[in-house]
Parts: structure tokens; sequence; C-alpha cells
């Protein structure tokens, strides 16, 4: 693969990731029953690594939504999910990016649905100044504006491997 800037270091996100799993250890200790709902497919690498970093007796769903074609935003779309009864669970809702909120809106619509006693929010990333951070009950890192790859997060679905955060050059895409 071509090199990329690197925004955040794996090492970085390993040390996010375990700080943010001991507060979700600490803080959802009490939970009857906890349901860690991940979306599909950019929160797949944050998701794995933050169910293991939580030590919690947790059961692990799924939610399938596309709110992006290549880099442009669409209005999002469900696809799949979540598979189990969620009627008086705690819900943990586990994102890559919460940037405008569009796609935290529907997913929260879904979950409501669902009879979720409690929705709680995890992103790895929140976009710095967005009005919908606020909705975002555990950040692991604020990033500017630009596009960004990498650990679960995609440009036309490629790049979701890298096991960094980086900025691609606009250059390199041209094409993919
Ligand atoms: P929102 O609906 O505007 O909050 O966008 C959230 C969704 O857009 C995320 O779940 C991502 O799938 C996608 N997205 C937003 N920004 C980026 C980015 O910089 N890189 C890759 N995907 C992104
Ligand atoms: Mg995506």
């Amino acid at each position: 693969m071509f090199p990329m800037r690197i925004l955040i270091a794996e090492s970085e996100i390993r040390a996010r990731v375990a700080e943010l799993g001991a507060q979700l250890t600490a803080d959802l200790r009490g939970s009857p029953r906890l349901v860690v709902v991940a979306t599909l497919r950019g929160s797949i690498c944050f998701a794995a690594d933050v169910i293991r970093a939580v030590d919690l007796p947790i059961e692990l769903d799924v939610i399938g939504i596309r709110s992006y074609k290549g880099d442009r935003p669409g209005p999002p779309e469900r696809l799949t999910g979540p598979g189990s009864d969620l009627r008086g669970a705690d819900v943990l809702l586990v994102e890559d990016i919460v940037d405008t909120g569009q796609t935290l809106a529907v997913l929260r619509a879904v979950l409501a649905r669902s009879g979720a006693a409690k929705v709680r929010v995890c992103s790895l990333l929140v976009r710095a100044g967005a009005s919908s951070a606020e909705d975002v009950d555990y950040a692991g890192f604020t990033i500017g504006d630009g596009f960004v790859v990498g650990y679960g997060l995609d440009y036309n679905q490629r790049f979701r491997n890298l096991p960094y955060i980086a900025v691609p050059d606009p250059e390199d895409l041209a094409g993919l």
C-alpha cells in the first residue's frame, strides 16, 4: 500500500482502548444485561478491541448501516440486525466515527424501537466541533475535518485493515 500520513498510531489506539475499557467496566458494572452492538463494517476493529478490554459479562450483536459511497455521504440505510432481543437490555453502541450525527440518529431510532432500557454510545472518533459530539458518551479521539481511513474505516471498502488511522492523499485515491 502507498505511504499515508499516520494521524493516530497503533500504540495510541491501544492505550486509549485500555482506558476506555477500564472506564466502561467501572461505569457499567451494575448492569443486569449488557449488550454491545457494533456497527458494521466500520467499527469491527475497534469493537473487537473494546470488548476484550471490558471486564464484564457482555453479549455481542451487530447492526449494519451504510452512509457513504466512496467518500460521499448519503442518507444512512439500515442493512442488517440487530439479531438479539434487546428488550430491557443496556446497550452499548460502538461506532467508528460520529461526523454529522445522521447515522447515529438512525441507529438510535432503531434501538429505541427495540425496547432497550438504556443506550450508551462509544465512538472511536468524533469530529471536533460537531454538534453530534454531545451524543457520544465515550469518545476515543477527537479529530479535525479531513477524511481518514484505517482500523476499520474505509475508502470504497479499502484500508479497513490498516492497524492505525491515516489520512490518504486524494491523488492516491483517484481510481479506487
Ligand atoms: P455521520 O452520519 O455524518 O455521522 O457519518 C458517520 C459515518 O460516516 C461513519 O459511521 C463512517 O462510516 C462514515 N465516515 C464519516 N467520516 C469518515 C471518514 O473520515 N472516513 C471514513 N468513513 C467516514
Ligand atoms: Mg464507513
